[in-house]
């Protein structure tokens, strides 16, 4: 594609709408293991109907983003904990664990080829989406004896077409994301296909997404949609950013533990702990919780404004982003960003050759 075509392409970009032109091919089976790793023209893939993923969802992914470097240069965010949460993932639904070197290298290869997709626009980034699949054919419930690995590239701008605006938020009383013992630590597409009905269901309250809440109490916050939740009680300098300790039915953002590390690097308290739907509505209106706000990949950082629920509705702090949730949004983009220094070691630079 020549560079006119493609910068017309990066206009006006959504999230997730638009491919680079290459994707990376692993394949792997029982009696070989991983084999015949390729970088292939992005494309359609042609499944047999009886293909075990279509019907038992067995398959998992991962969502990281490289970034336009203020050098001009390309880097990835912490690809090793995405590589290492993938193996998790993989193990959880019995699907071979892809060695970390592999992903990595996978990455290496398509960035290598598709560089030039990393958009450089503010917000703007490459997002990654490996995964992994049941791609043997059979209808018998088994872990799969031939998967297929593909990483695709999305060159993307913010999650939320609003951009960085408060959400409304929907605390689902009647449906769960996850259980003590299933899936709810795997990122693995069944979480999300159960959660689009309550996701629905917040959109019929005016709500833009979805907070999970324990599935055995309906009383503990867990997290919200695709992101964590972060609470910071106090404010200014003094704040404690406290977000819900990982019990195994959430999934370990790396957002989440990276703002858990720049957040103490900026001189805030923060904590691991527990957050029930009282304590949420009371520090609101006593003031002592000042701001909350949800944390991914592809959201970044998004302030949480307005919540509602069956029984209640209240505002969070005055409605509209605090500074605990700014400052911390603003670290992170500028060590994703090469614009501050990367004092934890968490960006990998793509060696690209021109
Ligand atoms: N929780 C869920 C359910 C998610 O899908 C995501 C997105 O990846 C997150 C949390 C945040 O994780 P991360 O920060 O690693 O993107
Ligand atoms: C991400 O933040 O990478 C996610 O996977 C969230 C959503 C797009 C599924």
């Amino acid at each position: 594609m020549s560079a006119a075509e493609r910068e017309k392409l990066l206009v006006d970009l959504g999230f997730g709408r638009t491919f680079t032109e290459h994707m990376v091919r692993i394949r792997w089976n029982a009696a070989v293991g991983w084999h015949d790793a390729e970088l292939v023209p992005y494309g359609s893939l042609v499944l047999d109907p009886g293909t075990a993923v279509l019907h038992y969802a067995q398959a998992v992914f991962e969502g990281l983003k490289a970034f336009r470097q203020a050098d001009g240069g390309v880097a990835t965010f912490r690809p090793d904990a995405h590589a290492a949460r993938f193996r998790r993932s993989a193990r959880r639904l019995a699907l071979p664990e892809l060695p970390e070197e592999t992903f990595l290298q996978a990455i290496d290869t398509l960035l290598d080829a598709d560089h030039e997709w990393v958009p450089s626009a503010p917000e703007h980034s490459l997002y990654l989406r490996p995964m992994m699949f049941a791609s043997e054919v059979s209808l018998s419930v088994h872990p799969a004896e031939e998967v297929t690995f593909l990483l695709i590239a999305s060159p993307s701008g913010p999650y939320f077409p609003r951009g960085v605006k408060p959400v409304t938020v929907w605390l689902s009383e009647d449906f769960s994301r996850a259980a003590p013992g299933g899936t709810g630590a795997a990122k693995t597409g069944g979480n999300y296909a159960g959660g689009l009905l309550a996701q629905a269901q917040a959109a019929e309250h005016g709500c833009d997404q979805v907070v999970w809440l324990d599935s055995h109490e309906h009383r503990w916050v867990e997290e919200m949609g695709g992101m964590n939740l972060c609470f910071v009680f106090g404010r200014g300098a003094g704040s404690r950013v406290m977000t819900p300790a990982l019990t195994g039915t959430l999934l370990p953002g790396i957002t989440r533990d990276s703002l858990l590390v720049l957040g103490r690097d900026l001189g805030y308290e923060t904590e691991e702990g527990g957050i029930s739907v009282e304590d949420w509505r009371s520090g609101c209106e006593d003031g002592s919780l000042s701001e909350v706000f949800a944390c991914g990949t592809a959201a970044v950082i998004t302030p949480v404004g307005f919540v509602k629920s069956a029984r209640a509705s209240w505002t969070v702090g005055d409605g509209v982003m605090g500074d605990v949730s700014r400052r911390l949004r603003q670290a992170l983009v500028d060590v994703q960003r090469g614009a501050a220094p990367d004092s934890h070691e968490w960006l990998y630079h793509a060696r690209v050759s021109s």
